[in-house]
């Protein structure tokens, strides 16, 4: 077959098509109907934490124009639709819980009903109300109580229409990034509150699910991790170390938890030195973190490729460049990393249903007379279907692909400059364009696969 030849990869019927969202990334309306403050608007709000000192005060104004937006999703003829739910606007301060900031989530949930697109809710990605990181967020172990009051509250409020609900979106960043390594909110480094804020995110997300289950709701329940396969830059022994490490840091301390109920074993003694002793862990815990799931959710830019630095990081690992093409996020593009993650997954941890909850590319679009041509995203997100679409025909199970993102939106730390949307929004006007890919992706979910030259297999 000659690179030109066209390949056919098409999908199951019941293969679920989506694009995904976040609610502080898109709504904006930061102070409509007794909204609190959460953990992002006073990190955005702090000077030198995000680029150009860019806020989601306005975002995209999602709060108030979701129903142009959800028209976009139903021309794009979208299964479903992943987004998430502000804690702030239902629980705005110490002790206060607005039953009406679950009107905003209704309408949203009714409008993607009416245009037959599955809602899919995540319950928490990263807006933690600001009063309770004031009384030590993630890190104390009340969080994961007042986590579930929250979780109990949007069960009630919008079980009806939820047909997927994720607990948490992407433990590792909420943890790593927010409470370690300070490039998150809220903002802090101090590796001690970032393993404990980990322990208890996942136990958030086990009481979570078990109180799920006691509902009797006709919807299933899991959990989304952020996974980014590690590779040794070179055969050596040591580089290979270095990639486990990393792995093990990035990967499994999650995974293993999820599914096997315990923290990696070769690596819980080196954090407890790391910390001074790993005294978050109570009996039950690890078993509650283990409650069976409905599937599991991933979410898949790049890989990682690492040598051994005995001097670089607590890790010891340095992350190395490689001649890859890289997205503008500085990310590699290795869509091959995303099929061996998807086999290793399956071999190592389940044999749940997998969505692929995020996948998409930053690209420095600009809007030339009016359009806005993306032929790099298309490129990505073609050879990451191809991936997929690979381990689907080797029976995996992997039922549905959510793009990263509808929109353009606001980037967490660096704000507005990286573009992820299928969907230009100019920030000015808030104008909505759909860019090629839009129009491409609409072609994809037509025909339920694609068809892309054979060289990007
Ligand atoms: C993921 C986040 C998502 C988005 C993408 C680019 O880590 O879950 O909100 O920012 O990265």
């Amino acid at each position: 077959m000659t690179d030109s030849a066209r390949t056919d990869y098409e999908f199951p019927q019941d293969f679920l098509w989506g694009t995904a969202t976040a609610s502080y990334q898109i709504e904006g309306a930061v102070h409509a109907r007794g909204r609190g403050p959460s953990i992002w608007d006073t990190f955005s709000h702090t000077p030198g934490k995000v680029l150009l000192g860019q806020t989601g005060d306005i975002a995209c104004d999602h709060f108030h124009r979701f129903g142009e937006d959800v028209r976009l999703m139903a021309d794009l003829g979208l299964a479903a639709y992943r987004f998430s739910i502000a804690w702030p606007r239902v629980f705005p301060a110490k002790g206060e819980y607005l039953k009406s900031g679950f009107d905003f989530y209704k309408r949203l949930i009714e409008s993607l009903q009416a245009h037959n697109i599955k809602p899919m809710a995540t319950l928490y990605h990263w807006d933690l109300p600001q009063w309770l990181e004031d009384e030590g967020g993630w890190s104390n172990r009340d969080t994961v109580e007042r986590y579930l009051e929250f979780a109990d509250a949007a069960f009630e409020e919008l079980g009806d229409g939820v047909v997927q609900w994720i607990t948490h979106n992407e433990p590792w960043c909420a943890s790593m990034l927010g409470y370690g390594m300070g490039q998150h909110a809220p903002g802090l480094t101090d590796w001690r509150r970032a393993y404990r804020a980990a322990h208890h995110l996942l136990l958030s997300h086990g009481r979570a699910v078990q109180h799920f289950r006691t509902l009797g709701l006709l919807a299933d329940i899991g959990i989304t991790l952020n996974l980014t396969p590690a590779y040794p830059a070179t055969d050596s022994p040591e580089d290979q170390a270095a990639a486990h490490r990393q792995d093990t840091f990035s990967n499994r301390w999650f995974l293993n938890p999820v599914f096997k109920g315990q923290y990696p074993e070769t690596f819980i003694d080196e954090v407890g030195r790391q910390i001074g002793g790993i005294d978050f862990i109570e009996p039950g815990d690890m078993d509650t973190i283990a409650s069976p799931l409905d599937f599991l959710g991933i979410n898949f830019y790049s890989r990682s490729v690492v040598r051994n630095n005995p001097n670089h990081s607590l890790l010891g690992v340095e992350q190395v460049k490689t001649d890859s093409p890289v997205t503008d996020m500085g990310w590699e593009v290795d869509s091959d990393a995303l099929y061996h993650l998807l086999k290793r997954i399956q071999a190592e941890y389940t044999n749940l249903p997998l969505y692929i909850t995020e996948n998409g590319a930053a690209v420095a679009d600009t809007v030339v007379d009016g359009k806005v041509d993306d032929p790099d995203r298309i490129a990505y997100v073609a050879e990451h279907l191809a991936a997929a679409h690979r381990f689907v025909a080797e029976g995996g199970n992997l039922k549905g692909y959510f793009l990263w993102s509808l929109l353009d939106n606001f980037e967490w730390a660096l704000g507005y400059t990286k573009r992820f949307g299928i969907v230009y929004v100019d920030y000015e006007t808030l104008e909505r364009i759909p860019k090629s890919s839009y129009h491409w992706y609409k072609g994809v979910i037509a025909n339920r696969g694609i068809s892309i030259p054979a060289k990007l297999r």
